[in-house]
Formats: C-alpha cells, sequence, structure tokens
C-alpha cells in the first residue's frame, strides 16, 4: 500500500528499527526491491534520485513506482531521493510521490533553511513529507557514470570527519524549517568505500539530543558493517539508505554467466538474474535494518 513516509517512520521511531530507502531506476530494481520488502514483511522506500533522471524521467518512473507502491502488500513510500532544484521536486509531488527529499546542502546553512522552511510549508499543506541535509556529504561513485548534479569521484584528501553533521546546527535547522527526516553525516559516505567505514556514535547520539522530533536517516549504507548498523539505528537513526551494495552484486555474476555460455544471451535473462541478485541483496540489508536479533 501505498503510504507518506512520516507514518512508517512513527512507526520505526516505536519500534526501534530502520526502514530502508532503495533506489530503484530500473524495472529490475523496483521489482526486486517490492519483493524484498514483501517477504521480509518490512515497510520500505523506494527512491529516485534527481540525478537518475538521465537513466529514467520520472515521468516514466514515477507512475510504475506508485502503482507497485499501491499493489504491494507493506507499506511502501514513494520518495525523491536528493531533489536539487524546484522545477524536478515540483513534478514528483505532481505525480504523486508522498515524500521528498529537498537537498539544499550545496547552499550555506540560512539559504539552505530559508528554502526548506518555504518548501516545507507547500510539502506538508499536500500531505508530502520531506527529508532535507545541512553540509554535503562525500560520495565515491567510480563507475557510476550517468548521474546529473554530483560530484561522484572523491578525489579531496579532507578528511571525513569534516563532513560531520554539527549536533547545534541540527537543532537549529529541524527547529526553523519543520523539516520531517535529517540526513545526518556521521562515518559514511555515498558509494564505495577506500577505508573500512567507522561510524562516530558519540556524534550520531549528540544530534539525536538536539533533534529530538526529527527522523534521522543514514545514506551510503552500503558497505557498513551489520553491528554498526544496528548501534546507528538504536542511537537515532530510523531511515537507511542503501544502492551500491545492491546494485552492483550483479555484475560478477553475470559475467560468470556470459563468459561461460555458448549459447546467445537473452537480454531478459541477464535483467532476471540481475533481478534475483538484488532482491537477495536487499532483503541481507531489510533483515539488519529491522534490528530484531
Ligand atoms: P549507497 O549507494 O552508498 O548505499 O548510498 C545510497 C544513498 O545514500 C542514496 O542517497
Amino acid at each position: 500500500m501505498l503510504v507518506n513516509f512520516a507514518d512508517i517512520l512513527k512507526d520505526a521511531e516505536k519500534g526501534n528499527y530502520a526502514v530502508g530507502g532503495f533506489n530503484t531506476p530500473t524495472l529490475e530494481t523496483l521489482k526486486a526491491v517490492i519483493d524484498a520488502a514483501q517477504e521480509m514483511n518490512s515497510p520500505v522506500m523506494i527512491n529516485h534520485a534527481e540525478g537518475d533522471q538521465c537513466v529514467v524521467d520520472i515521468d516514466v518512473i514515477g507512475p510504475l513506482m506508485i502503482e507497485y507502491a499501491k499493489k504491494a502488500t507493506v507499506p511502501v513510500a514513494v520518495h525523491v531521493d536528493h531533489g536539487l532544484t524546484d522545477d524536478f521536486v515540483l513534478r514528483a509531488v505532481r505525480a504523486g510521490f508522498t515524500s521528498i527529499m529537498y537537498d539544499m546542502s550545496a547552499y550555506d546553512f540560512e539559504t539552505n533553511v530559508e528554502k526548506t522552511s518555504k518548501f516545507v510549508k507547500i510539502a506538508h499543506s499536500m500531505g508530502v513529507s520531506v527529508e532535507a541535509m545541512i553540509n554535503e556529504m562525500p560520495a565515491n561513485m567510480p563507475g557510476k557514470g550517468m548521474t546529473i548534479g554530483w560530484n561522484t569521484e572523491r578525489t579531496d584528501d579532507i578528511p571525513l570527519s569534516e563532513f560531520f553533521t554539527r549536533p547545534g546546527e541540527a537543532g537549529e535547522f529541524c527547529e526553523r524549517t519543520g523539516v520531517d527526516a535529517l540526513t545526518v553525516s556521521f562515518g559514511t559516505v555515498h558509494g564505495k568505500y577506500v577505508a573500512k567505514p567507522v561510524l562516530d556514535i558519540q556524534r550520531l547520539t549528540e544530534i539525536k539530543a538536539k533533534t529530538p522530533n526529527t527522523s534521522l536517516v543514514m545514506h551510503g549504507g552500503s558497505g557498513v558493517d551489520a553491528n554498526q548498523v544496528r548501534d546507528a539505528i538504536s542511537h537515532g537513526v530510523k531511515k537507511i539508505n542503501y544502492y551500491t551494495a545492491m546494485t552492483t552484486a550483479p555484475a560478477p555474476e553475470i559475467l560468470k554467466t556470459i563468459e561461460g555460455s555458448k549459447d546467445p544471451i537473452y537480454f531478459e535473462n541477464i535483467a532476471q538474474m540481475g533481478y534475483e541478485i538484488m532482491k537477495e541483496k536487499c532483503m541481507e540489508a531489510i533483515k539488519v535494518f529491522l534490528n530484531k536479533d
């Protein structure tokens, strides 16, 4: 069933688990995520990032996402990931997306507050929930290729801690904007980790203390070990974005199949393999996010 993310995040706060936010720019990822969530009996968020507009337009994938959400046996929020322009996020609202990440993190703090507050008023008047972010979080996504508005390869050597969210700023931002959820940075990056990620749980605890009425979101869930993910959930994170590990999982298996085959390779068989492998990865992630054992 199609739901608003404020509702599923409220339940996650009560139940001390996190809802996975998975990007679904292809039919195979969309089916994989919905089927994984149904099999795990877990609520889920399906995301379309503005950066993936060059993979597929929201006019094409949006109605499919909404249709799959409506038909699902579990609660599904249809969400914009990293909405960078007003034009795009308003298109998403009109298309029926139930939540938007309005990402004005490239702007300075005051401009971000001003833009986000205005957007929250519009979105809330239409029953749409809003996630926001302060301070840009680095990305390291070699091989991603097609993307819009993102610097996908990390070439600087600035320590990751320089990007960590400052608790006082987080508190002030949430109070002044009224956002439903805030993406916080305390040790993750988008994409591939160069060194094993170490989450700063003390920092997360301090952020949570300043943002008691806002759900906290961790981006860059791929590659963080299960114990650290569970620790983050127990200290305030209730939505986790996860994509790279899922979307890069099929390639090695597909390569083996292609190399081992003397027959012509039918693309639909490759696509089906991709679906099955991504569904498994998604189920693995959801199992950790449910935070049960
Ligand atoms: P990963 O691809 O690193 O898992 O991050 C996904 C994400 O945060 C999308 O916003």
